[in-house]
C-alpha cells in the first residue's frame, strides 16, 4: 500500500502543476492513496474552495487536508459539512464545522483513517494538541479501528512536530508537518515503526517567499509600498513523501521524500 502526501498546495501554480503530473505520477509511482494538505490552494493563496477541492479531487486526490487558513473562504465553513474528504484541524473547538479526522476506504478492501492536528506555538488559538492527541488515540485504534493512520500535524516550530511524531510512534503508519512551506530533510521511520517527516514543503512556486511574490513580500519585510502577500505565479515543485505501508501491521516499510519539478528540482 503506497501513500503520496503532498504539502500545501499554493495558489494557481500549485493547482496547476497538479492538474498537470498528478495522475502521471500516481501511474508511475504505483500509488494507491493521495492526501493533500489544501488549505491555501484559492488562487489568492489562503483558504480553499468547493470549486478546487473539487478540482483538486478530480485531478487525483483522494483527502485534502487544512490548518490555520481553513476557513479564509467564507463559503468552507458550510462547504466542509458536505464533504467529508475534505478535512479542518482536529483541536479545534468541539462546535466547529466539520471533521477533522476521517475512515476511508482504499484497496482490497481495506480502511485508512485521516488526522489533521494543528500546532499550538505560534499558530491560531485551537485546543491542547498533545491532550486532542490522548482523547483520540482512545477510541481510535491502528489495525483495529483502520488498517493505517495518516496524521498531517500542521504546525509551525519543529519540536513539537518531532515531538507528536514520537507521541504517535507505533500507533501511526505515517506523521507528516505542514505548514511552513520548506521541505525537510529528515524523513525516516521511527523505533516503533511510524514513517516520519517534520515539514513535507509546499507544493508552489519556490522563486518567492513561501509561495507569495517575493517583490511584495521584500518590501513589507522593508516596510516600502506593499499590498497583500499574492502567490508567486511560475512553475510549482511538487512536494511531500511516499510512504510503503505494511497491511499487517499497518506501520511503514519504507519512507522516501519527493520533490516534482520547478525550482527545487
Ligand atoms: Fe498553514
Amino acid at each position: 500500500m503506497r501513500i503520496l502526501f503532498l504539502g500545501d498546495v499554493v495558489g494557481k501554480s500549485g493547482c496547476t502543476s497538479i492538474k498537470k503530473n498528478l495522475k502521471n505520477i500516481i501511474n508511475q509511482k504505483n500509488i494507491d492513496f493521495v492526501i493533500v494538505n489544501g488549505e491555501n490552494a484559492a488562487e489568492g493563496g489562503v483558504g480553499i474552495s468547493e470549486k478546487i477541492s473539487n478540482e483538486l479531487f478530480s485531478y487525483g486526490a483522494d483527502v485534502i487536508t487544512t490548518g490555520n487558513h481553513v476557513w479564509d473562504l467564507k463559503e468552507t465553513a458550510q462547504y466542509i459539512t458536505r464533504e467529508n474528504k475534505l478535512l479542518r484541524p482536529f483541536n479545534l473547538p468541539a462546535a466547529t464545522p466539520g471533521e477533522g479526522f476521517g475512515i476511508y476506504k482504499v484497496k482490497n478492501g481495506l480502511k485508512i483513517g485521516v488526522l489533521n492536528l494543528m500546532g499550538n506555538i505560534f499558530m491560531k488559538k485551537c485546543e491542547n494538541v498533545f491532550e486532542s492527541s490522548v482523547l483520540f488515540l482512545k477510541n481510535n485504534v491502528l489495525k483495529k479501528n483502520f488498517d493505517f493512520l495518516v496524521v498531517d500535524f500542521h504546525g509551525e516550530i519543529t519540536s513539537e512536530k518531532m515531538a507528536i511524531g514520537h507521541f504517535f510512534d507505533g500507533k501511526a503508519t505515517l506523521v507528516v508537518g505542514t505548514h511552513t512551506h520548506v521541505p525537510t530533510n529528515d524523513a525516516r521511520i521511527l523505533k516503533n515503526g511510524t514513517a516520519y517527516l517534520t515539514d513535507a514543503g509546499m507544493c508552489g512556486d519556490y522563486n518567492s517567499v513561501i509561495g507569495m511574490n517575493k517583490e511584495n513580500s521584500l518590501n513589507k519585510f522593508l516596510k516600502k509600498d506593499a499590498v497583500k502577500h499574492f502567490p508567486a505565479t511560475g512553475e510549482a515543485s511538487l512536494c511531500g513523501l511516499i510512504v510503503d505501508a505494511n497491511k499487517k501491521t499497518g506501520l511503514a516499510d519504507k519512507i522516501e521524500s519527493f520533490i516534482f519539478g520547478g525550482d527545487l528540482i
